[in-house]
This record gives C-alpha cells, structure tokens and sequence, in this order.
C-alpha cells in the first residue's frame, strides 16, 4: 500500500471531499458548507488522510473554548478498516490537544456501529440520546464525550 499521508484539510481538497461526502453519508453537506469549513470557519479544523494523491478520509472539529466537537468522520468504502479513521482520530486529537482542548464530544446515530466502535476504542463514552435527531430516518443522536 502506497504511504497515508495525514495533514491539515486545505481547499484544494475539496472535490475529494464532496466525493467522500456523498459516498459516506445518507444526507451529504453541500460543496458550499465544506468549502466554508476549509476556506473560512475560524474554529474548524480538517484533517485529512491521503493516499496517492487524494483524500480517502477526513475528520473535523470545531474548538469551542476548551472542547473539541467532532463535525464528521468519512472513510471511502474502498479503504475501510485499514485503520485510516484511527489514525485521522488519534492526530486529530493530537493536534487539538497540544492546541488546549481537554475534552472532546461527537453525535453519532444509534445503529452505527461502525463509528461507535472507533470511538470507544479512543475512550469516547455514551453521555446521552437525542431523540429523533436525524431528520431523513427519525433514528436517535448518541451524544458521546472523551474527557
Ligand atoms: C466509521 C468509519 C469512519 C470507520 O473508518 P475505518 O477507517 O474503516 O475504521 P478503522 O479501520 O480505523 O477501525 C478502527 C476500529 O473501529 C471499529 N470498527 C471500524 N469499522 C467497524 C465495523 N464495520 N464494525 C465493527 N467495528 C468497526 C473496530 O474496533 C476497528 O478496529 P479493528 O479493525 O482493529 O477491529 C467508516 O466506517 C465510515 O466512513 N463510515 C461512514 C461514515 C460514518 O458513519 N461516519 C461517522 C459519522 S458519526
């Protein structure tokens, strides 16, 4: 395997991006709202997984005073379970760590089990449901945080 390169998300990255987005979620954001996250969001911060040449994966954060809360986590289904969402979650940790965030909190659907898996395996915990939070299914919000 060619070597995975993880650095900042830059908006040269975006049509990979819109790309992953698609392939990973059932409602994608749009090319403009990750163009604001790379370009202009102050508290957003991207880090991005390449593989020759283009972003398989991506995780971002937004630094809200001292806590982290994680926006997405994409993997391309050509490259899962290589440990590319590990090693996106352990820099952006990292990064977001040495930079003054102690504690760090996401929302993820309850039947994916997927990404709850790689959370816990960073010491993410269960902190609480909201209820009917995703808008296309209805489906429940597990609120969870690494403190
Ligand atoms: C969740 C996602 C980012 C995981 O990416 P990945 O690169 O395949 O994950 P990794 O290979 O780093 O897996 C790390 C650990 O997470 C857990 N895990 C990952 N995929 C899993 C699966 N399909 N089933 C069960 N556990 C899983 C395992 O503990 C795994 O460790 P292991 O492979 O040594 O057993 C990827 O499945 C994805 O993009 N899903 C669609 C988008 C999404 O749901 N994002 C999260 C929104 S909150």
């Amino acid at each position: 395997m060619e070597e995975l390169i993880l650095r900042k998300g830059v908006p040269e990255d975006i049509d990979d991006m819109v790309l992953l987005e698609q392939q990973c979620f059932a409602v994608p954001w749009s090319r403009d709202s990750l163009l604001y996250e790379l370009a202009e969001n102050p508290l957003a911060l991207y880090v991005v997984a390449e593989l020759s040449g283009h972003v398989v994966g991506y995780v971002g954060v937004w630094s809200i005073v001292d806590e982290g809360h994680i926006t997405n986590v994409a993997v391309s289904p050509d490259f899962r379970r290589r440990h590319i969402g590990m090693a996106l979650i352990d820099t952006m940790l990292k990064v977001t760590t040495e930079a003054g965030i102690r504690s760090h909190t996401l929302e993820v659907r309850v039947s994916n089990m997927p990404a709850i898996g790689l959370y816990k395996t960073f010491g993410f915990t269960e902190a609480g449901l909201r209820t009917g939070y995703y808008e296309d299914n209805g489906e429940d919000a597990m609120i969870m945080w690494r403190r």
